[in-house]
């Protein structure tokens, strides 16, 4: 199943904008660890809506600058209306292809919960590696596809979808994240193949907070961009959701839903040739 960038649209995005709390605080984390400085020359892939753009241009300060990209045209929009600095620009671009981009030009690019939707993930490292300064850094949090089977709502998407009308048309090992995920080990691999040194790769428990199951789902729609249920038909999508969130709903509490899942944080450094 392929990454559909075609699904997004003015409501998802502002939703995402609205609701992506976890991405923030992981994304946020991330660029602690990534150690972002103050003057330095910073690109954030996959920008999506620019929320985390927002948080490091104001710790790169006015001596440094931010290029945010991301291929949705509709995020790339929210992200330039919220932009207050000029020193801060988003564009429509993806991981794959930076060619707008010089050589050794970059301090730090991170891709915070873009990883797994990026689907030449070997010519995207090689994009990201060719761009950093030698001694620059690249930061990514991603899915552990290895836990995937853990996420409670993961097992309650596939059991509902297990079931008749959609188990006749429907494959669950068809979701675009079980397609495109990979695993902590997997992505070690990677960025050693495309010439990066591994300096942190963990992968951390995080929990997830809804009021509702509806909201849950709204989450997962528009942090996919439309790709949570795009294995189902269009024509049982509405249906599917309704009995996703019913079964979500059954564990209910009175502080609401609360899911656990796994996301790698990994820290990457291009050496210079003096170490
Ligand atoms: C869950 S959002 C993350 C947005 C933002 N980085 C954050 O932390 O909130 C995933 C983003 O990945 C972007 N994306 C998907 N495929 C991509 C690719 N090949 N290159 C760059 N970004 C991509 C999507 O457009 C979407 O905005």
């Amino acid at each position: 199943m392929t990454v559909h960038l075609t699904l997004d649209n003015e409501v998802l995005a502002k939703t995402y904008d609205e609701i992506s709390d976890s991405q923030f605080h992981n994304g946020s984390t991330l660029v602690g660890e990534l150690e972002v400085k103050s003057g330095a020359t910073v690109l954030d892939i996959g920008c999506g809506t620019g929320r985390l753009g927002r948080y490091v241009v104001e710790i790169i300060g006015t001596s440094g600058s931010l290029i945010g990209i991301d291929p949705l045209a509709e995020r790339i929009r929210i992200a330039n209306e919220k932009n207050e600095h000029s020193n801060a620009v988003y564009k429509i671009g993806s991981a794959e292809d930076l060619g707008s981009i010089a050589d050794n030009s970059i301090d730090v690019a991170y891709l915070s919960a873009v990883f797994h939707w990026v689907t030449d993930k070997v010519t995207a490292l090689r994009e990201i590696f060719r761009v950093l300064k030698p001694g620059g850094r690249v930061g990514i949090t991603t899915g552990a596809k290895e836990l995937n089977s853990f996420s409670e709502i993961q097992q309650i998407t596939d059991s509902v979808l297990k079931r008749e009308p959609y188990a006749a048309v429907v494959k669950t090992e068809d979701a675009t994240l079980k397609k495109h995920g990979l695993t902590a080990t997997e992505l070690i691999q990677l960025l050693t193949q495309a010439g990066f040194t591994v300096e942190n790769i963990q992968v951390k428990k995080i929990t997830g907070s809804h009021a509702t199951a509806e909201d849950l789902i709204k989450h997962h729609e528009a942090s996919s961009f439309g790709n949570y249920l795009s294995h189902v038909p269009e024509s049982l999508r509405e249906q599917a959701k309704a009995d996703i969130e019913s079964e979500i709903n059954k564990g209910r509490t009175k502080d609401g839903i609360q899911f656990d899942r796994h996301t790698i944080f990994a820290i990457a450094q291009k050496r210079s040739e003096h170490g």
